[in-house]
């Protein structure tokens, strides 16, 4: 989604905020533009990536210290030079970038146009720069906030203007906004990776505030003027965690990332008889044990972490668990009561949908439980509990080790409610603890032992369709392996559970189709063998995720990725790095680019 970048200080600006607009191309973007404050604003921008907006400015340069930059995902207007960001009013004093959507967009529109004003692009955002020239009487600050009472929706908006050239300010509803606070020198983003080079010591803006940075630091109000004074966060991230460190994508790097990933999602937080340390996970047992219903919410990889969920609670609980995508359950009227729990996932925390659905299920009295791995988002917010995934900043668009981090998030919470509920004995919990802290060095074992995996992407990469079948949890880990592949190389691929492929799908199964079988679970192991036969009946080429340890599955798949036995419950992780591995190989064998996937978003903040 759009990523918004702003400086002041000592230093040329353009350089800086190029810089940060490249940290946060992870986002998704289709164009890019800045604009810098000297005796006037000037502004460069370009449809297309950020080094075309580089070779822009080498051929067109712009000086100053006071700058705002942009990335544009486009939402009103396709992507173009014209509607790429800043947006300026006619004069050109006043400047504007905007991450968001302006609701009442096309009122606004027609108010301004019968007052004479000439609009030049398509964007909603131009009506911002109007609406606040209009508003000033030699006050950024109260003209800005005056502005965005006239408009409806969701923003970060960041403005400048040439009346008060040595200040930049931003106002924040909904979508992400953060200050970085230097030596002499602040900045503005829409992210913390963009900046994190720079400073470690940052402000998080909140919902309906202000924010004026100069180079001296950083005022925060409330829209209606109100003072807010904001604890400095402190980051601890790892600056080259935020960079590929040596891999060819960030994609493979953050697979690689893994076998860490679970350890730290895991530390200090379960104990060898499965009792559960969770930092901010505040409902007392009482609670747990007068739960009727579990609900999951969330879009995307996080809902596919929410399908194992399901069957991870409704086996440890024996309670219904109902998980639906967010922006179904928003309109769904679901039947969520008082004292359920929804448990809303979301990598980014910033999910527009998944907002909506966690606010819904909240407002129905539902207690609702954050599981996000962006520290401060605003889904964490939002939340009355909240469990962080701990994955660290992912950067490719193809989601992978937040995934695994959700889903070892998720066997902590089961943990922590069937030991209250008493669904599950000491025994049981100790033996899920056990297998849990194995899982590190098993993820370790499957990267180091890829071969099969990058022989398997040879064997498929030249298929028209793919089809990925599995039972229970197997299945819930196949929808995921199936967007994996897809939405990186492109190739049509779909998931279904083993035993509906006989009511449709098996019309399509002929010659060297590859079906991907998941066949972990032993209690269907003889069932999903059963949906095998019919594929191989029909010429299909079957490739099988199993057991080191299961001695059949040779007679029945011509290619098996062989994962270390766990416990069947714990056998999603596992089974989930080869169909990632297996995308990420097809992917790289048909050429594209891999992190940043055509017509996807890492972080969609617009229904
Ligand atoms: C986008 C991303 C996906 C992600 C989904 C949900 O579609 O491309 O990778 O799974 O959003 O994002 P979230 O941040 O809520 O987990």
């Amino acid at each position: 989604m759009c990523g918004i970048m702003g400086y002041v200080g000592p230093q040329q600006a353009a350089p800086i905020i190029i810089d940060g607009l490249k940290r946060l191309e992870y986002r998704g973007y289709d164009s890019a533009g800045i604009a810098v404050a000297n005796s006037r604003i000037d502004v460069r921008k370009s449809e297309g990536k950020i080094v075309r907006l580089a070779a822009l400015l080498d051929r067109e340069p712009l000086e100053g210290t006071v700058g705002i930059g942009h990335t544009r995902w486009a939402t009103h207007g396709k992507p173009s030079d014209l509607n790429a960001h800043p947006h300026t009013d006619p004069t050109g004093s006043f400047v504007v970038v905007h991450n968001g959507i302006i609701e009442n967009f096309q009122t606004l529109r027609e108010e301004l146009e019968s007052g004479g004003a000439a609009l030049t692009s398509e964007t909603d955002t131009e009506i911002l720069a109007h609406l606040v020239a209009e508003e000033y009487d030699g006050d950024l600050a109260a003209a800005v906030r005056r502005a965005v009472e006239r408009a409806e929706g969701a923003y970060a908006l960041v403005v400048m203007t040439i009346n008060e050239p040595r200040k930049i300010v931003a106002v924040r509803k909904i979508s992400p906004l953060i200050v970085g606070l230097g030596d002499g020198e602040t900045f503005l983003a829409s992210d913390i990776p963009a900046v994190l080079h720079r400073t470690r010591d940052f402000l998080i803006v909140e919902d309906d505030e202000l924010v004026t940075i100069t180079e001296d630091g950083a005022v925060i109000e409330t829209i209606d003027g109100g003072v807010v004074d904001r604890d400095v966060m402190h980051i601890d991230w790892d600056a080259e965690q935020a960079e590929k460190g040596g891999f060819e994508h960030f994609m493979l790097k953050e697979i690689y990332e893994q076998p860490a990933v679970i350890t730290e999602t895991l530390g200090g937080r379960l104990g060898e008889d499965g009792t559960t340390w969770l930092e901010d996970v505040e409902f007392d047992d009482a609670f747990v044990r007068d739960l009727e219903t579990v609900w999951i919410t969330a879009c995307g990889t996080a809902y596919h972490a929410g399908l194992v969920g399901r069957e991870i609670f409704q086996r440890v609980l024996r309670l219904p668990t109902i998980v639906e995508y967010a922006h179904e359950m928003r309109y769904a009227d679901p039947m969520i009561k008082r004292g359920d729990l929804t448990i809303a996932i979301s990598q980014s925390g910033e999910t527009a949908d998944t907002l909506a659905a966690a606010r819904l299920a909240a407002e129905r009295g539902s207690r609702m439980l954050a599981l996000t791995n962006v520290v401060a988002s605003t889904l964490s917010r939002y939340a009355d509990d909240i469990l962080y995934t701990r994955a660290g900043p992912e950067i490719s668009v193809a989601s992978t080790k937040a995934y695994l981090a959700m889903l070892i998030g998720q066997y902590l919470l089961a943990l922590r409610l069937g030991t209250a509920r008493g669904s599950i004995d000491r025994e049981r919990a100790t033996e899920i603890a056990r297998g849990l802290n194995r899982l590190p060095a098993q993820v370790e074992e499957i990267l180091e032992h890829d071969q099969a995996i990058v022989d398997a992407a040879g064997a498929i990469v030249d298929a028209d369709d793919i089809y990925f079948i599995g039972r229970g949890l197997d299945y819930a880990v196949a929808m995921e392996g199936s967007l994996k592949l897809k939405e990186i190389s492109y190739l049509h691929s779909e998931a279904m559970p083993a035993g509906e492929l006989k009511h449709g799908t098996l019309a399509l199964i002929t010659d060297d189709v590859p079906v991907v079988v998941v066949v972990t679970q032993r209690a269907t192991y003889d069932k999903t063998i059963s949906a095998v036969q019919e594929v191989k009946a029909r010429g299909g080429k079957v490739v099988a995720v199993a057991y080191d340890t299961d001695t059949e599955i040779e007679k029945f798949a011509e290619i098996v990725l062989r994962i270390p036995e766990t416990d069947d419950l714990l056998a999603p992780v596992n089974a989930a790095v080869p169909l990632q591995l297996l995308a990420y190989h097809v992917a790289k064998l048909r050429g594209h680019g891999i992190d940043q996937p055509r017509n996807l978003a890492k972080s969609v903040t617009v229904e």
